[in-house]
């Protein structure tokens, strides 16, 4: 009989052997369903948004769990569309499940546990701080720790050192209000809507940074920690003896006097950190990485300290579910598996999964 030798495209053989994660994310307001494989190459990351909430100055979590669970199943279609893929190829479920809105976190978590049983998948537990972290492997997948984390949301302000993928601690976080939190909470004292990061972060552009000087919190040398709500307080007293059309007519100088105050003290925190503790590489993760201040400052003086610094990519700054399946990678490949006990809490901080 005749050998005949059948040969398979490389690319076809590759995509065999391909692991794709379907990551789940729905921890605040942002419904968001991505595929993702083991090398961090994202597939798709669909992202339905709720403008809803609006109109109520914040996010009602009522509305935002209701809506979850109207928008997840259309996202998890789209998503397997835009990937050109179905549920019979993929190898895992992963999804958020702390921090976030209980009622939020919830529906992810019912959702990715229904269909890791139907399908038989494995399902992977993912702590939301850690997908921002994470998120910068789909820029970077060559890029491993040791690295001192910035990580800064509309919740969270902190600075955890990463000793591998897996080994990770805090070393100081916000004593109240995040960085995210402060910028919109000035954006509300001066009505520009919510969230209040991207608002600010764009009037600035026209302002002079130093109009004001705004406080610096914790600015000791050897203290990591973070206090924003002093500031927050500032500006709300600052601005109380100010007439109306001075507001308005300096109103990019006072956003980008605050933007600085926020930027400084991250930014002094994080290359003192780094000396202290020895690191040469800075991760910033979060929504507030998207900030172009703080992106141009820590680059500045990180580079003045010899620290190599590294953002995520601007469409992964933000609440996402392909941040989700990068922080699912190590785990799949390390067969850390939930089991269908699994649940949601809203607990805060880095540390829980
Ligand atoms: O990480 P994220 O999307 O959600 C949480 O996990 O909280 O972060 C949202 C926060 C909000 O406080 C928002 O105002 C802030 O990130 N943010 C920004 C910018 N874009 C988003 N803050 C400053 N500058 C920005 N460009
Ligand atoms: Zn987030």
């Amino acid at each position: 009989m005749k050998n005949t030798k059948i040969s398979i495209p490389a690319q076809d053989l590759k995509n065999k052997q391909k692991k794709y994660i379907l990551a789940f994310e729905t921890s605040c307001d942002d419904t968001s369903v991505s595929i993702i494989d083991t090398d961090y190459q994202v597939y798709a990351n669909i992202i339905s948004s709720q403008p809803d909430h609006e109109a109520f100055g914040g996010i009602l979590p009522e509305l935002a769990s209701r809506l979850h669970l109207r928008n997840i199943n259309r996202c998890l279609k789209a998503a397997l569309k835009k990937a050109a893929l179905t549920l019979n190829d993929i190898s895992a479920i992963a999804v958020a499940i702390n921090p976030g809105l209980i009622g939020s976190l919830i529906v992810g978590v019912s959702f990715a546990k229904a269909l890791a049983w139907s399908l038989n998948l494995p399902l992977i537990a993912v702590n939301h701080m850690l997908g921002h972290v994470m998120a910068n492997k789909i820029e970077y997948p060559e890029l491993n720790p040791p690295w001192l984390a910035l990580v800064v949301s509309g919740g969270h302000t902190e600075l955890v050192i990463f000793e591998s993928l897996s080994d990770f601690y805090i070393i100081g976080q916000t004593l109240d209000d995040a960085s995210g939190e402060a910028f919109d909470k000035v954006a509300k004292i001066l009505n520009l809507g919510f969230p209040g990061g991207p608002v600010i972060d764009r009037i600035a552009k026209n302002g002079n940074p130093n109009f004001h000087k705004f406080p610096r919190a914790l600015n000791k040398k050897n203290n990591f920690n973070f206090s924003f709500s002093g500031l927050k307080t500032s500006v709300f007293n600052w601005l109380e003896n100010k007439n109306p059309e001075f507001i308005d007519q300096h109103l990019a100088d006072i956003v980008a006097s605050v933007q600085q105050a926020i930027v400084d003290i991250l930014v002094i925190k994080t290359i003192n950190a780094a000396h202290k503790y020895n690191i040469n590489k800075v991760i910033v993760a979060g929504g507030v990485s998207a900030n172009s201040c703080l992106r141009n400052e820590m680059n500045l003086n990180c580079e003045k300290n010899n620290i190599d610094v590294f953002f995520p990519k601007m469409q992964y700054c933000m609440d996402n579910a392909a941040m989700i399946g990068a922080a699912a990678v190590q785990k799949y490949l390390n067969n850390e598996f939930a089991d269908l006990s699994l649940n949601a809490f809203s607990t805060k901080g880095i540390r829980y999964v």
